[in-house]
């Protein structure tokens, strides 16, 4: 598999996380094609990896038995069209990690029915701690699936979602997910300036303490809940806390900025689709 040639249609961010991470698990450089209009930001990639580059997408394309779409969203419209005789000719699995767009719209920008995942990572992708959800259409074989997980693994957490439907939820929870944390690590911050701490000091323990709470749980069988409940002693200052937050209406709150989110993504991928 880590033979299997690949092409990445845009050098920029994701795609650069991708192929490093991809480089690291093993996978051939010699098999890995990307194109990009900007030579500077095809050089930057191609110069240090030693893999292909190639100033046009479709040759790229034709270069490949995978395609890694990781263009803007807005961008896929455009390159799905310059695309489409080549996938039709070629019949390459398409994977789409643009955030928003539909698998139908890419099919139909395509030029028709041909195997493609859409996949909704998030930013810790960037530093290979990503969580990505992953949906395929029936074109898809189960070799193609293992590909588009190994590929995706590559920076992080993999896995499958039944209905395409499911990644409006994920781009709620873990899509948008960093920005909730990013606030809470921010509120623990100034919250610990007020009560006197040094300002690097109450940054660098609200930092640690989100790591660590998430690397305890990510490693233990226990549910969050059983976590939460162990660390909260009868009558002690975690129970206080935790008293003020539920009270508070913390849980709604969450549940509604999730729905918010979730109709937003409905609501652009409809925008998007109209192109
Ligand atoms: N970054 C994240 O954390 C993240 C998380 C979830 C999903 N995603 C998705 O990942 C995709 C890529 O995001 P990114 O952050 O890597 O974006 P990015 O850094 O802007 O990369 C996109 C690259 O595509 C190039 N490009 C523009 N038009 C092109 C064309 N016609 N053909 C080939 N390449 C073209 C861009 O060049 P120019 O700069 O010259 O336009 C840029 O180098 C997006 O669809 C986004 O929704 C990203």
């Amino acid at each position: 598999m880590k033979q299997t040639a690949l092409a990445f249609i845009g050098a920029g961010n994701m795609a650069r996380s991708l192929i490093g991470g991809l480089i690291a698990d093993g996978w051939d450089p010699a098999a890995i094609h990307v194109s990009d209009p900007d030579p500077e930001q095809l050089g930057a990639l191609t110069g240090r990896l030693g893999i292909h580059g190639h100033s046009d997408n479709r040759s790229a394309a034709r270069a490949a038995e995978v395609l890694v779409l990781c263009v803007k969203p807005q961008q896929l419209h455009e390159v799905g069209r310059e695309l489409a005789e080549v996938v039709q000719e070629r019949r390459p699995l398409v994977i789409s990690i643009a955030a928003g767009v539909r698998l139908g719209d890419l099919q139909r920008w395509l030029g028709g029915d041909c195997p493609l995942v859409r996949c909704m990572p998030n930013t810790p992708a960037l530093v290979q701690s990503g969580a990505t959800a992953l949906f395929a259409n029936e074109a898809v074989s189960s070799a193609q699936r293992d590909i588009a997980e190994n590929i995706m693994r590559a920076v992080g957490l993999a896995l499958w979602v039944e209905e395409e439907a499911q990644l409006d939820a994920v781009t709620a929870l873990s899509g948008s997910g960093p920005a909730y944390i990013f606030l809470v690590i921010e509120a623990l911050e100034e919250a610990g300036r007020e009560l006197g701490l040094e300002e690097g000091s109450a940054r660098l323990l609200a930092l640690q303490t989100a790591f660590g709470a998430a690397r305890m749980a990510l490693e233990s069988s226990e549910d969050a809940a059983v976590l939460r409940q162990r660390v909260t002693s009868p009558g002690g200052t975690t129970e206080k806390a935790l008293e003020v937050l539920e009270n508070g209406g913390l849980r709604t709150l969450i549940r509604d900025a999730m729905v918010a989110a979730r109709d937003r993504a409905r609501e652009l991928a409809d925008q998007l689709g109209a192109a």
